[in-house]
């Protein structure tokens, strides 16, 4: 239940069922189209050339970071770029060996294979994949008891490209079969504002400049959020406003669907007054702080908290989660004193 009060939240930056189709139409094919990331997209450019010279696989790319900035994205763009095939699959789908030994065998040289949240492999599962990505080689076992034979199949050269949401989980070994490590940033809103104009032309919204500098700074530097509040502003300006998405209008729509001038929604809110008004501002720790939202913990550090500790909102210490004087300032609370002079050890 917490999961799905998360995923229907506005700014929640997965992506809920019915946009799948309508963000397939925004997702840029190319590499040039793609907006912002440039450390990223620098180093993707460079091994996907080299490799296209060589005429080899390009090394395995793990692709890290908070859900909506890009990573799927990336991953189609890398193999159109290489002008290879691309076959999708992920952690959760994927449940007995078969099916991925059946995926492995029947890939074609240089292709792209995409694995998503791939830190939610069955470690039964991942340890198939550590001969695949090194030697492109297969070992299974067929078989049972006394009887079971070993058996070594190989497999065309291939580009494994993973994304994650939680880096952290991944172990070791996987982890350094990438050849290619690469860390997806919050978006600036300078980036955010041409991705939204780019989106605003493909749907036919009509929205000025000053209106998309409003929803880039309010979209906590998330495309697909980004995106999600064109289309909201989009109906409310149709309804409201003859069609035409002004600075005033995108304002006037927000504070409606009550995203502040930080691009928080009422669910980042509550978890700050929560961290405030029942902790004292903290340290908490994470399972405490999630059980008092009623949300699952992982999702809090995974959803939540990432833009709310860019942002300084939230600080992350030995003990727990704590409020920042920033925090106490953005909701209106007095902070303690010490705080307030810069005195506590915490701020
Ligand atoms: N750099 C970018 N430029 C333009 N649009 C982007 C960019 N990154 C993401 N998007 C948009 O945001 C949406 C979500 O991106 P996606 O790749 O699905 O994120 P992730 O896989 O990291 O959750 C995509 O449909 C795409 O329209
Ligand atoms: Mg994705």
């Amino acid at each position: 239940m917490a999961e799905s009060l998360i995923t229907e939240r506005l700014v929640s930056a997965q992506a809920a069922e019915e946009e799948r189709g309508e963000e397939l139409r925004l997702r840029p094919r190319k590499l040039d189209d793609f907006v912002g990331q440039d450390k990223v997209k620098a180093q993707l450019q460079l091994a996907i050339e080299a490799a296209r010279q060589r005429g080899d696989a390009l090394d395995h790319v793990l692709f890290f970071g908070p859900p909506g900035l890009g990573k799927t994205t990336l991953a189609a763009i890398v193999a159109a770029e290489l002008g290879v095939e691309f076959t999708q699959t992920s952690g959760p789908v994927l449940q007995i060996k078969g099916d991925l030994t059946a995926i492995l065998t029947n890939l074609r040289a240089r292709q792209v294979l995409f694995f998503d949240e791939v830190h939610r492999l069955q470690s039964e599962l991942e340890e198939i994949l550590y001969s695949a990505l090194e030697d492109y080689r297969l070992d299974i076992l067929i078989g049972q008891g006394p009887s079971a034979r070993s058996h070594t199949m190989e497999l065309k050269p291939f580009t494994l490209v993973a994304a994650t949401t939680r880096a952290g989980l991944l172990s070791a070994p996987l982890r350094s079969r990438f050849g290619l490590v690469l860390r997806l940033e919050f978006y600036e809103p300078e980036h955010l504002r041409v991705i939204i104009e780019r989106s605003a032309r493909i749907l036919n919204v009509a929205l000025d400049s000053a209106g998309a500098e409003v929803l880039a700074r309010r979209c906590r530097g998330t495309p697909r959020i980004a995106n999600r509040l064109l289309r909201r502003v989009r109906d409310y300006a149709q309804v409201r406003a003859a069609g035409h998405i002004t600075a005033q209008v995108a304002e006037d729509a927000l504070r409606m669907l009550e995203i502040d001038q930080y691009g928080l929604d009422e669910g980042d809110r509550r978890l700050l007054r929560t961290l405030i008004d029942i902790y004292h501002g903290g340290p908490v720790g994470l399972e405490t702080l999630a059980a008092s939202l009623a949300e699952d913990a992982g999702a809090v550090e995974e959803i939540y908290e990432p833009f709310l500790l860019q942002q300084g909102f939230l600080q992350r210490t030995p003990r727990g989660r704590a409020a920042t004087l920033l925090t106490y300032q953005h909701l209106g609370r007095t902070p303690p004193a010490a705080a307030a002079a810069g005195q506590a050890g915490l701020f």
